[in-house]
């Protein structure tokens, strides 16, 4: 049984790696239909219509993509500044899904960026994009180049006196200019860092104006809901959310990759009915169920519907939905000191319990997992995980995100960390990591 429906699949159903459609070849594909559609509406009707559908935002905190919207002030582009800003940067471990998307469709993205930008009145759009895509930055460049000389782009659009242009702007190279405010300063031409949040962007954004900041498959879903209609797109789900997803396993998988399943799969179908199940000789123990910033959930769990949590139901915290496995030959404690390396590395350094705090859990589980770990560094790296964790104590998810692996990981290989401990050559039981090094 295989759970890929083609006629399900409309995000990667246009999607050519080798040669993407030019504009005329998208239209005669049945591409440009939402942007029609959405320009015969008022903006207000379009941002219903996206709130209908329940499309909740890719990146991976799940926020209601047509409330987001909503709230930009009202006034026509031509009265104030606002922009709208596709998050293409994508550098959390284990997630490849956009990559596909801007290399192999960039004009849905586009479509999908015209189309937000009519239901917010924006003039201006900008792609911002992982700075080691540099197939996906050609394709980008080259998509925005077509669609405006074939008039999707520029000024009075299909002749509606809609005026939008993109520029697609390649990262420096940060993970935390993914951070939504941490992007909009990068942009400004400014270090990277985050800034407190409210003001959100779709209030005080780039340079100060209203701005939509949502993810490239968010952005790529909207021409699809403009097109058919939202109860269409309700009806692509397996959950009250709706839509698909872009769903992935990276790992010991027979074949990793990206599959577009109704949102609401489980990662056990995922694995075992589109990526060929685990390898041979190789066993699920654990996953984090949407990349490095994902708590980690044991094997048995492999039938939890990977969707959003509600105020009703918990739900699996998706993250971006593409899962990376533990299998039973891999050292969790090897696996969570490498993603701890990657957070520490990659901390902008503004607030202190992530500047100080992520080094400090990496050399920890260095000390751990090298076998010179104490009791007392294993009480320390709990202390950690319990001071840093929690959301409020630094400006943006950054540590939060970094400790989820860490805190989930303590608790579900507990017996995995005593062992190290107890097999520590380290005899001075109350010597501190920093005066060993
Ligand atoms: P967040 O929950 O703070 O915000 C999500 C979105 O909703 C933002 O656009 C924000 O402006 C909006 N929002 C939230 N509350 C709002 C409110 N009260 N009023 C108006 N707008 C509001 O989450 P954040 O920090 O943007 O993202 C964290 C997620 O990012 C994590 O779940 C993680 O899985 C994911 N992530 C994805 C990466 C990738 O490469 N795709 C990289 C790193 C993290």
């Amino acid at each position: 049984m295989n759970a890929l429906n083609p006629e399900k699949q409309p995000l990667l159903a246009l999607v050519n790696r080798e040669t993407p459609l030019d504009p005329t070849a998208y239209e005669q594909k049945g591409g440009w239909r939402g942007v029609r559609r959405a320009l015969a509406m008022s903006p207000a009707e379009v941002i219903e219509e996206v709130t209908k559908s329940k499309l909740r935002g890719r990146g991976g905190a799940g926020f209601s993509t047509g409330m987001k919207w909503s709230f930009v002030p009202k006034e026509p582009a031509n009265e104030r500044r606002k922009y709208i800003v596709a998050n293409g940067d994508e550098m959390e471990p284990g997630t490849f899904k956009d990559r596909i998307l801007v290399e192999g469709h960039p004009l849905q993205l586009i479509e999908g960026m015209i189309i937000s930008a009519y239901a917010i009145q924006a003039a201006y759009g900008v792609i911002f994009l992982r700075g080691e895509y540099h197939l996906g930055l050609e394709r980008l460049q080259q998509a925005v180049e077509q669609a405006r000389a074939a008039g999707w782009l520029g000024k009075n659009i299909l002749g509606s006196g809609f005026d939008f242009d993109i520029h697609v702007h390649p990262s420096a190279g940060r993970y935390i200019c993914g951070e939504e405010t941490a992007l909009l300063t990068a942009l400004e031409g400014r270090r990277a860092n985050p800034r407190s949040k409210p003001p959100f962007p779709q209030i005080g954004g780039l340079w100060g104006a209203p701005t939509v900041v949502n993810n490239i498959e968010t952005f790529s879903n909207i021409p699809h809901i403009l097109a058919n209609g939202f109860e269409w797109y309700l009806g692509l789900s397996a959950c009250e959310d709706g839509g698909t997803k872009l769903y992935g396993v990276s790992g010991r998988a027979k074949r990793p990759g990206v599959f577009e399943l109704p949102l609401g799969t489980t990662l056990g179908v995922i694995l075992n009915e589109c990526a060929g199940g685990m390898q041979d000789g190789y066993k699920l123990r654990a996953f984090l169920p949407g990349g490095a910033s994902t708590a980690f959930l044991g094997a048995e769990h492999a039938d939890i519907v990977m969707d959003y949590p509600t105020p009703e139901k918990a739900g699996s915290r998706l993250g971006t939905g593409l899962a990376i496995l533990l299998d039973d030959r891999t050292s969790p404690i090897g696996m969570i000191r490498n993603l701890e390396h990657f957070f520490a590395q990659e901390s902008c350094g503004w607030c202190t319990p992530c500047r100080d705090g992520l080094p400090w859990v990496e050399r920890l589980l260095i000390e751990i997992e090298e076998g010179r770990g104490t009791e007392q560094d294993l009480a320390r790296l709990k202390d950690a995980a319990r001071l840093i964790g929690p959301m409020g104590r630094t400006f943006c998810a950054h540590a939060p995100g970094a400790i989820a692996p860490l805190d989930s990981g303590l608790k579900l290989f507990a017996e995995d960390f005593a062992q190290h401990i107890r097999r520590s050559t380290h005899t001075d039981r109350a010597g501190d990591v920093s005066e060993r090094a």
